[in-house]
């Protein structure tokens, strides 16, 4: 691969001034492969030149067609169709289709993918037994991540990862299931017994029907409005291409091990506040500032570097997080529900005094999209420690569209990155 000086269309001549040694890099489309850098060496037999990227700020772990995003120009899409028209236009089932299948559901297609997902919302009786050994007090993300650990325990034939059948039913499984298990998280807080999902509700309705109905006996009408809020909030929330949770996902499937596994491992990652923990951190923020007089003063702390603005800012978007426009609006329409979060009124102030100020401008600091998920969440009754819970529902469909590619990508190999070494040389015992 390596040439002095040659020149070739698509490449990138590297000149080594330690060594005054010249190389010639193939560019694909618009990447190098980091592989190409090992050949640059300082003296024969030492170890080649490495990108070294903490955070891998600017490193491709795959090739993907999923999720696309300009982050300079706020742009979101999935498998091509912009956030916007899927938010207006379609469930988030249909979305979920597509993140997996590559297009939109015909409407027998549909109709298959929904009855697969309905008849998989039940789970095994042992794993209710398993949830109610969490103590009364557990987070509801703690309960996620050991759940669905856990779910692999009962189908070992999700190992099968090369067999396309056995990763269609694990992607059943896991997309049903996980609402039923959000729920019994948050009805085990409160001390309620389970309730078993309802088949003839939509993916959202059953939800909230299965999460906030006290008991079997009780009724429970589902605000057609309020089901359709969350069902946008979970089209939003589906993917983001490679985030930290969604990595996870990956680097865990690179090993081959069962989605089950993976999924936990990609919920663990969501539960941080610098990503899924979010939309928590957000609120307890709003809740903390209080009125709108305080903001001022928080505003001089996070530019004193004391604290951060959460909900602001992004690795990605260098602009308006697309969602959390879409959300902002639709805010207005589920308090019209539920009447106003008073919370809103300091979220809307303190992105007002931020957007103006030079500290975030010049960093390019924007809302996200939990700055105000959060709030609507609260309106819808959640509790604060279900918001991330809230997250990873629908972030599975992207978490399984991904795992999906990396295991059939010819490509893909176990995850394995290098290090830049800096402890002591070899050195003996005395
Ligand atoms: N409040 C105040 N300052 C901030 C914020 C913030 N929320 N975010 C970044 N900055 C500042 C940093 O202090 C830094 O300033 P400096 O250059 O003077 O040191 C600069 O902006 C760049 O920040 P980085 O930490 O390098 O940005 P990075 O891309 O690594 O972090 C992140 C992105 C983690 C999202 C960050 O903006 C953050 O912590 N935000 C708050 C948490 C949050 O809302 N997370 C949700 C993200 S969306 C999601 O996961 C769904």
């Amino acid at each position: 691969m390596s040439s002095v000086n040659a020149m070739a269309p698509d490449s990138l001549s590297i000149q080594d001034q330690r060594t005054g040694k010249n190389y010639t890099v193939p560019v694909e489309g618009d990447h190098i492969r980091a592989a190409q850098l090992e050949q640059i060496v300082k003296t024969e037999g030492a170890p080649g030149l490495v990108s070294y990227d903490p955070g891998l700020i600017n490193t491709a772990i795959c090739k993907s067609t999923i999720t696309y995003i300009d982050g300079e120009k706020g742009i979101l899409r999935y498998r091509g169709y912009p956030i916007e028209e899927l938010a207006e236009k379609k469930s988030y089932l249909e979305v979920a289709y597509l993140l997996i299948h590559g297009e939109l559901p015909s409407p027998s297609d549909l109709a298959e993918w929904q009855h697969n997902i309905t008849f998989h919302t039940l789970i095994h009786e042992n794993l209710k037994v398993f949830m109610s050994g969490f103590r009364y007090d557990a987070h509801p993300m703690g309960i996620l991540v050991g759940t669905l650990g856990a779910l692999s325990t009962f189908y070992p034939d999700a190992k099968n990862v090369k067999d396309t059948a056995s990763r269609r039913l694990q992607i059943y499984r896991l997309i049903a299931k996980i609402p039923t298990i959000a729920a019994f998280a948050y009805r085990h807080s409160q001390g309620w017994a389970y309730i078993d999902p309802s088949n003839d509700l939509s993916y959202a309705e059953n939800f909230l029907s299965i999460t906030f109905r006290p008991s079997i006996s009780s009724r429970y009408e589902v605000h057609p409005e309020l089901a359709r809020a969350l069902d946008v909030l979970f089209v939003l929330h589906a993917d983001h291409e490679q985030n930290c949770s969604t990595s996870a996902m990956r680097a865990v499937g690179s090993s081959l091990a069962d989605p089950f596994s993976c999924a936990a491992a990609a919920a663990a990652a969501l539960y941080g506040p610098l990503h899924g923990g979010a939309n928590e951190a957000v609120v307890r923020m709003l809740e903390e500032i209080g009125s709108v007089d305080k903001i001022p003063a928080i505003i001089q702390e996070v530019k004193a570097g004391k604290r951060r603005l959460m909900g602001f800012g992004h690795r990605v978007y260098r602009n308006y997080d697309p969602r959390a426009k879409i959300i902002k609006r639709m805010a207005d329409k589920v308090f019209e529900i539920t009447g106003m979060n008073p919370l809103l009124h300091v979220a809307l102030e303190l992105e007002r005094i931020a957007l103006s100020d030079e500290y975030f401008i010049s960093r390019h600091l924007y809302p996200n999209v939990d700055f105000y998920s959060g709030i609507i969440y609260q309106s819808m009754g959640f509790p604060t420690d279900m918001f991330p819970v809230l997250f990873a529902i629908p972030r599975m469909s992207g978490w399984l569209a991904q795992w999906q590619e990396g295991v059939t990508d010819p490509e893909q190999r176990i995850v394995r990155p290098k290090q830049v070494y800096l402890g002591p040389g070899e050195r003996h015992l005395p």
